[in-house]
């Protein structure tokens, strides 16, 4: 098969539910981040990355754009650009002309939205191989034989890796490497801590989108556990927690409600919040040590004039 869609069901809908319940059983309640990303959820984070406030799309553009045939001399050409959570494949779309890879693989949880994005893909870019892959990386990067093995160049933007916990970003930043294997690399973009007012803005803009996209996850989760969330019952909270050096979103509760799901229930008291995500920002000197505890060296770094974002470039030790 020349261009492809592959579709993996890695964990089953049992497992997922199990998985949300315990989340929202907990004495903290909280939700995955990845189950922001339903159909709307994708569309209203692409809308996010166009806010003024949201300052992180646009610089990282900038980076590959003013040093893209650095990046190219960095990462080589007619690798294997393996997209970690593709969404609308727009900024590894930006990396082709420069990076020339021999064969694309985006990687998406939310599948449709993928299977749309790689299709049109296809036409402005007759030349590249494609097999898009819906599938959940944050467990396992077990990949199909479609993917070759050689050359591989794993693609991490946008700063999703500020979504891990550090521990949990050193364990799958590990296994990465193990996917690299000797000849591979990890181009990857880190949101780098800023000024607290920045990050505030970026994570509760103006006219609300953040907010709708967070709320958004309340209907997905109504349709995964057959929940009976009422948005409107809801208020978007993000935070700058300076301690942990993290944004954090959360939903809290307007007023007492039970919410139920097949299978189980919960009371939520006004002011209760389910935290939803959190969004790490480092140094650059902290990112550089996680790249080194996985296993990676020999790293190649870019930052905007600003120092707002770092884009590296990673290779096995
Ligand atoms: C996709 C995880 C990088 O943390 O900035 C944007 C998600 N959440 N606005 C981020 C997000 C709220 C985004 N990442």
């Amino acid at each position: 098969m020349q261009n492809g869609f592959i579709q993996i069901y890695q964990r089953n809908a049992e497992a997922i539910c199990g998985e949300i319940a315990a989340g929202l059983l907990a004495p903290n309640a909280w939700i995955s981040p990845k189950y922001l990303y339903d159909g709307l959820g994708s569309k209203l984070f692409a809308a996010i990355c166009e806010l003024p406030e949201y300052y992180p799309t646009r610089t990282e553009a900038q980076i590959l754009e003013r040093c893209c045939s650095d990046i190219a001399r960095s990462t080589g050409r007619g690798a294997t650009l393996i997209d970690l959570g593709a969404g609308n494949c727009e900024k590894a779309a930006r990396l082709f002309s420069a990076v020339q890879p021999a064969h694309y693989v985006p990687i998406d949880i939310s599948v449709d939205f993928l299977r749309d994005a790689v299709e049109s893909l296809r036409y402005r870019f007759p030349q590249i191989r494609m097999t898009g892959l819906g599938m959940d990386f944050s467990r396992s990067l077990e990949l199909p034989d479609a993917v070759p093995r050689e050359k591989r160049l794993f693609f991490y933007p946008g700063s999703s890796i500020g979504n891990f916990m550090p521990e949990e970003a050193a364990a799958f930043l590990g296994r990465v490497r193990e996917a690299c294997r000797a000849d591979g690399g990890l181009l990857i973009g880190v949101d780098l801590l800023k000024h607290e007012e920045l990050l505030q803005d970026a994570y509760d803009d103006a006219i609300g989108l953040t907010a709708a996209f967070n709320l958004n996850m309340l209907q997905h989760i109504n349709h995964l556990l057959k929940a009976d969330f009422r948005p409107r019952d809801w208020r978007h909270v993000s935070r700058f927690n300076a301690g942990e050096s993290r944004i954090e979103l959360h939903l809290e509760a307007r007023r007492d409600l039970t919410v139920v799901w097949e299978g189980g229930s919960r009371h939520f008291a006004q002011g209760e919040r389910i935290h939803t995500e959190n969004s790490y920002k480092y140094t650059p000197e902290r990112f550089l040590q996680l790249l080194e505890r996985a296993g990676f060296g020999r790293v190649s770094k870019w930052i905007d004039p600003q120092g707002w974002f770092m884009l590296c470039h990673a290779r096995a030790a």
